[in-house]
């Protein structure tokens, strides 16, 4: 059976181009995901990008998986005489749409991508993402990877160093859920340890509607501020099935917090921690500006820790360009 797919536009030509390798990689690890093993391409037709493959044929399964792209916004069935049959568009988020475009500040990550870097975690992890899993962003900034795994229906929780980031991520959660009469409650706890205070945790528990949130099938989003190698000194351990984040890029972010340290011996401190956050089978992966990051280190650092980097096929070519002075790449690995 051959099937094509619609690619979401871009607003941004040059980065639309850039990103196609990824839209290829994310359809491929999808559909291996589901058990399918296709090798995607790339169609140019009737003005349009389109991804083509062909496999056996799709199954709920299949069709599950796909619905989950960053990149794909229709999945289509070629049927005789070059009619398109519709299978299924995107999954239905557990609580809008809009909720991690709303918020635009300077330094957010894109959006997609963002998705993108989640489903490679999803992909490389022994889990499924149709059960309500574990998401951590240990570099969160204001949200985008948190709002994202929200819409999954995932349990997440974010650290930044930066505690104004944090807090106007969590403001712009809370004014989400009231504006759209959301149930919920909120808190803010502090974390201590060896009696020290360490952090304050701010937390939100809510539902997608009120009937859920009366039974009780909550979800949760946490935010915290502080160094994220410091993780473990909140107990946090063998917690998370995913870790997607997005590191500094060394242009409009420092190496945050540690000054006087490289962004090489920083990815290397905060490494430990996030592995030891991970549950075994589960997955991290990270982005990075190869002008100020390369692939090769961060790969070796994440071997360092103890994680199976994943190489070669769709894990590898992912470099893409996004702006002057930021071409990025990204790393995966597993906790075994
Ligand atoms: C590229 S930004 C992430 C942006 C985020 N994805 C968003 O869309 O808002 C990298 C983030 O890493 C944070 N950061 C840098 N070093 C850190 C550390 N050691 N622990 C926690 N956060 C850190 C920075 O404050 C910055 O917000």
């Amino acid at each position: 059976m051959k099937y094509k797919c619609l690619l979401r536009p871009h607003s941004n030509g040059r980065y639309q181009a850039s990103v196609i390798p990824l839209a290829l990689a994310e359809t491929e690890l999808l559909l291996g995901k589901a058990g399918i093993q296709a090798k995607p391409e790339m169609l140019e037709e009737q003005g349009l990008q389109w991804i083509g493959f062909e496999c056996d044929g799709l199954d709920e399964r299949g069709i599950g998986e796909l619905a989950r792209s960053a990149h794909v916004y229709l999945v289509s069935e070629c049927r005789d005489g070059g009619m398109l049959m519709p299978v299924r568009s995107a999954e239905t988020p557990y609580l809008g749409d809009d909720l991690p475009y709303v918020l635009k500040y300077k330094g957010k990550t894109n959006e997609t991508f963002t998705k993108f870097i989640v489903n490679l975690a999803l992909c490389a992890s022994s889990f499924s993402g149709d059960e309500p899993l574990k998401l951590l962003d240990p570099m969160c900034g204001r949200g985008t990877t948190l709002f994202e795994a929200v819409n999954r229906g995932w349990n997440v929780m974010g650290v930044d160093v930066l505690a104004n980031d944090v807090d106007e991520g969590a403001k712009f959660f809370k004014k989400y859920l009231e504006y759209h009469r959301i149930k919920h409650t909120v808190s803010k706890k502090s974390m201590t340890a060896k009696g020290k205070e360490a952090a304050v945790v701010q937390g939100f528990e809510y539902a997608c509607d009120a009937a859920k949130f009366k039974a009780g099938d909550t979800r949760t989003l946490r935010m915290t501020s502080m160094d994220s190698g410091r993780l473990h000194t909140l107990g946090v351990k063998k917690e998370f099935h995913l870790l997607a984040t997005d590191l500094p890029y060394g242009v409009q972010h420092g190496p945050g917090g540690q000054r006087g340290k490289s962004l090489q011996q920083m990815v290397r401190d905060v490494l430990p921690a996030w592995r030891d956050a991970l549950l075994p089978g589960g997955a991290m992966a990270l982005s990075f500006n190869v002008n100020t990051l390369k692939l090769d280190f961060v790969r070796e650092a994440m071997a360092e820790a103890g994680l199976k980097v994943m190489v070669g096929g769709a894990y590898d070519g992912l470099a893409h360009w996004v702006e002057q002075a930021i071409t990025r790449d990204v790393a995966v690995a597993v906790k075994e």
